[in-house]
């Protein structure tokens, strides 16, 4: 049985943009595409010259999510379109820009704002569906405060929330985290890492499971 959720591409790429908008600061741009075969064709020459050879589908996924980014750079007013991928498959963004990109098998997302009004932010996107039982045990630290988590999807939520706080955590110092070296605070909103990042994050759990995690800049 397909776990696809039903519907046009364009119906389930706004009710994911919604989703998403709803979790962002005003100054994020936010965007979505359901992913197609041959969504490579979006990578830019620099862009991918810039990564290692993948397979089709992923190259589909990365493509989906360029695209996405592209759009919101142009809507950033930035002239620089190349997001080019660094040593640790980090999206490098133009300066001035920060943004982040993320993929399930069905929706790509991409988040960007300018570098005035966030100092970093991340995403995650998750089919709405538990978490495989193996890896349940490793996403939940003793430090975590779950609060009341959904109990069916709550596992997977908290696997997104990391993976957006890892991924906004990373461009501010450079440091590769496991899921025990982030612990999430559901009731105020915020992950703290083991290297001292502390992040905003905000999750929903409908179309898909979606996170964000930032950090605003200092004004
Ligand atoms: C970053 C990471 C968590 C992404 O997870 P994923 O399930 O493979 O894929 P997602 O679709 O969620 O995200 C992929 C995107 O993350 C972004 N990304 C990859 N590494 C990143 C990093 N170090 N910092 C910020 N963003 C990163 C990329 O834009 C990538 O998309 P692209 O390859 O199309 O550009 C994973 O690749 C990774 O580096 N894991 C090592 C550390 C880890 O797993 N720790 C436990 C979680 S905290």
């Amino acid at each position: 049985m397909s776990t696809r959720p039903q519907g046009t591409s364009a119906g389930i790429e706004r009710a994911v943009e919604q989703a998403l908008a709803g979790l962002a600061p005003s100054c994020l741009v936010v965007g979505c595409r359901r992913i197609q075969a041959g969504d490579e064709q979006y990578l830019l020459p620099e862009e991918n010259a810039s990564m290692a050879t993948r397979e089709p589908g992923a190259r589909a996924a990365t493509g989906a999510g360029r695209h996405i980014a592209h759009e919101l750079l142009r809507r950033l007013e930035c002239r620089e379109p190349a997001i080019l991928r660094g040593q640790s498959g980090n999206p490098v963004w133009p300066a001035g820009i920060v943004g982040s990109i993320a993929h399930d098998d069905e929706m790509a997302v991409a988040v960007a704002a300018r570098s005035d009004a966030l100092k970093s932010v991340g995403v995650d996107i998750e089919p709405a569906l538990p978490l495989p039982h193996d890896l349940r045990a490793v996403v939940a630290a003793p430090e975590d405060r779950l609060g009341d988590l959904d109990p069916n999807l709550g596992d997977r939520i908290l696997f997104a929330v990391k993976e957006a706080a890892y991924k906004a955590s990373f461009p501010l110092d450079g440091r590769v985290l496991g899921f025990e070296d982030i612990a999430v605070d559901f009731e105020k909103g915020e992950a703290v890492t083991s290297f001292g990042q502390r992040l905003t994050v905000r999750f929903a759990a409908s179309p898909h499971i979606l996170a964000i995690a930032y950090t605003a800049s200092e004004r």
